[in-house]
């Protein structure tokens, strides 16, 4: 037997017990003629004592890190307990030891706060896999895929797999593809989502599915985005938008108390995307805090249903505003003491390429009641106290005000807002805010196309109150410049994103399940018969066989790993990730295939420069 213990298991109780262990050294310390020996395993990490009659043995057969060994020996007391381990209290009195096999010097610390690089440790993933750090993240990844998959199944869903090998139909990312032997010339994709496949079990009468299934995008990757993915994807039959928000508020609640012992008793708040791109710049906003953008200019035809407030700001002669399309403020709480070389650094944030805007606004709203600003040429007191009013801003606080082209100070003003949150330590990671972001629009205009395409998928469904006006409208684009006076620019999808943090962690809508109204949604982006009848006639097909009602969701499984975590990166909850470049370091892949593979496969590689 190679072990009756493991290395977390014995406590004082077993003192004088006879006990094999097995595991990998942690550490080897030698004091004049005794060792002690740290083992390690999954579970935790025992002190082993090698006394004086081992010597000659160990000396024969020297140890050294991560080497796997098996002892035999006795529990005993520890005369110097260790309160941080929970095995602390003990150790082995080692009566004999087999080493099980060797180990080379491990090219990086096997400890929480290792040596090794990302690189290093991505290489060597196997032994990074070792260190307790990364084992948490795969515990807590198995227990949200616990208690998902417990929640779903005492709510009747059954978990039902779908292919890997199907269609390219790329809309949204690229798809991967895979090439076919017995079918020469022809291709397999890997699936973006199981969507169509959900959507066919529904008609198939299997009213309540779910997966935890992978995920294929051939897309640039980011912290939050690998190449495979795992997606927690679900289907119901016989609901509206309603029914599934309830049913999975359920799913996350329940995560939130198998998980983390969270009671997350508050109702999730809901916001509409206009509301949500209005108040925060954003579709998915970080509500842990405040500092709500103050649109003090915007275009009507974006926003009709709000009051514009632009004379607080118009004829001042100051023409960075009054030649703005947008004028956002944020204020910002208790900031107004920045030095000049604060207030400096931040006009060169915002300056960066990756934020795009030529300057900074700034207004002090000093705690003394007066204001000093950078528009001080400009606007005199009473105007400064006007704009701060509307900015929601009190005193000692700053207001920093962006201005520009709609869509890129918006962005910007979202990128400002989270930055001096996170400044100000307002983004806490052990604090959890679940929110609906709900009426998204349905389509999104291409601009390279002119051409509509669909914000969530093509089979979402538009809100009951907009089919008409789906239907009796020409989806051609005759004025690009002005798209968004089309009356598609203004349909509704019958859609939600489930937000955490600031981060998108699940998406789903109620779709589409008639067939005409699913051929008109693909002419309106573009497709002709054939072409809908060459990528989706099957499910155009099954439409017709009796389809029921229905919607689904499906959570970005390693997203809400890592924000439950408290980590912004996906990669450290994946036992095996792919790097900034979509590659696997340790397996060193993507990879050359050789001649025979190729001429097997039909396929001949054009010239690659390199
Ligand atoms: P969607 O494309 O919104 O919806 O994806 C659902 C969720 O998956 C996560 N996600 C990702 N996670 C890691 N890496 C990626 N590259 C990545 N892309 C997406 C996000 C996202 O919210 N079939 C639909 C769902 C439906 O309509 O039911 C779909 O795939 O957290």
């Amino acid at each position: 037997m190679f072990r009756t213990h493991t290395c977390g298991e014995l406590r004082l109780a077993n003192k004088g017990k006879e006990v094999t262990l097995s595991g990998w050294v942690q550490t080897v310390r030698k004091f004049g003629s005794i060792t002690f020996i740290d083992l390690r395993d999954r579970y935790g990490i025992t002190q082993l004592l090698f006394a004086e009659n081992l010597n000659n043995q160990l000396e024969a057969n020297p140890i050294g890190r991560e080497y796997v060994l098996q002892v035999n020996g006795s529990v005993n007391e520890r005369s110097n307990k260790n309160a941080n381990i929970p095995t602390g209290d003990i150790e082995i009195l080692v009566s004999s030891f087999t080493i099980l096999n060797k180990a080379v010097t491990p090219p990086f610390t096997i400890q929480d706060d290792t040596d090794g690089g990302d690189d290093i440790r991505m290489k060597y993933r196997f032994l990074d896999l070792r260190r307790n750090a990364v084992k948490k993240n795969l515990e807590l990844r198995y227990s949200v895929n616990r208690s998902a998959r417990n929640y779903l199944h005492e709510n009747n869903f059954m978990d039902i797999e779908t292919p890997f090998l199907i269609k390219s139909t790329p809309e949204g990312a690229r798809d991967f593809v895979v090439p076919s032997r017995m079918n020469p010339g022809q291709f397999y994709a890997l699936p973006q989502s199981p969507q169509t496949f959900k959507q066919l079990l529904m008609v198939s009468g299997y009213d309540r599915y779910y997966q935890v299934v992978k995920c294929f995008r051939d897309e640039d990757l980011r912290a939050d985005r690998q190449p495979e993915f795992t997606q927690i994807d679900c289907e119901m039959s016989f609901v509206e938008q309603e029914d599934i928000l309830m049913m999975f508020e359920g799913l996350v609640k329940r995560i939130f108390k198998d998980v983390k012992n969270i009671d997350y008793t508050d109702t999730i708040e809901r916001m509409t995307w206009e509301n949500a791109m209005w108040m925060y710049g954003n579709d998915k906003p970080d509500i842990r805090f405040g500092m709500k953008l103050c649109n003090l200019k915007f275009p009507s035809h974006t926003f009709s249903s709000q009051t514009d407030i632009s004379a607080l700001i118009n004829g001042a002669d100051f023409k960075v505003f009054d030649e703005a399309e947008t004028v956002i403020a944020i204020a910002v709480p208790g900031c107004s003491e920045y030095t000049r070389k604060q207030t400096d650094e931040l006009t060169e944030w915002v300056k960066r390429p990756q934020i795009g805007m030529k300057g900074l606004v700034f207004i002090k709203c000093n705690t003394d009641g007066t204001y000093k600003s950078s528009v001080d040429k400009f606007y005199n007191a009473d105007r400064l106290k006007a704009i701060a009013e509307a900015a929601g801003a009190n005193k000692g606080d700053l207001i920093l005000i962006l201005a520009g082209a709609e869509e890129r100070t918006r962005k910007a003003s979202s990128e400002l807002r989270l930055y001096m949150g996170q400044q100000l330590g307002l983004r806490r990671p052990d604090e959890f805010k679940l929110l609906w972001v709900l009426d998204f629009p349905l389509f999104e205009y291409a601009e390279e196309e002119n051409r509509w395409v669909a914000r969530h998928h093509p089979f979402t469904s538009p809100k009951p109150s907009d089919i008409a006006t789906m239907i009796n409208n020409n989806p051609v684009i005759e004025n690009a410049a002005e798209y968004l006076k089309h009356p598609y620019a203004n349909i509704k999808a019958n859609a939600y994103d489930m937000v955490l943090n600031g981060n998108e962690i699940g998406g789903g809508s109620i779709r589409i399940f008639q067939r005409e109204l699913q051929e008109k949604m693909f002419a309106a982006l573009g497709m002709d018969e054939a072409e809908q009848q060459h990528k989706f006639g099957f499910l155009l097909g099954a439409f017709e066989y009796g389809a029921p009602p229905h919607g689904g969701i499906a959570f970005g499984f390693d997203r809400l790993c890592a924000i439950l975590g408290g980590s912004e990166s996906i990669r450290d909850f994946i036992a095996f990730p792919k790097n900034n470049s979509g590659r696997d370091v340790m397996i060193d892949a993507p990879a050359t295939i050789d001649d025979k593979q190729l001429t097997e496969l039909n396929i001949r590689l054009a010239e690659i420069e390199k």
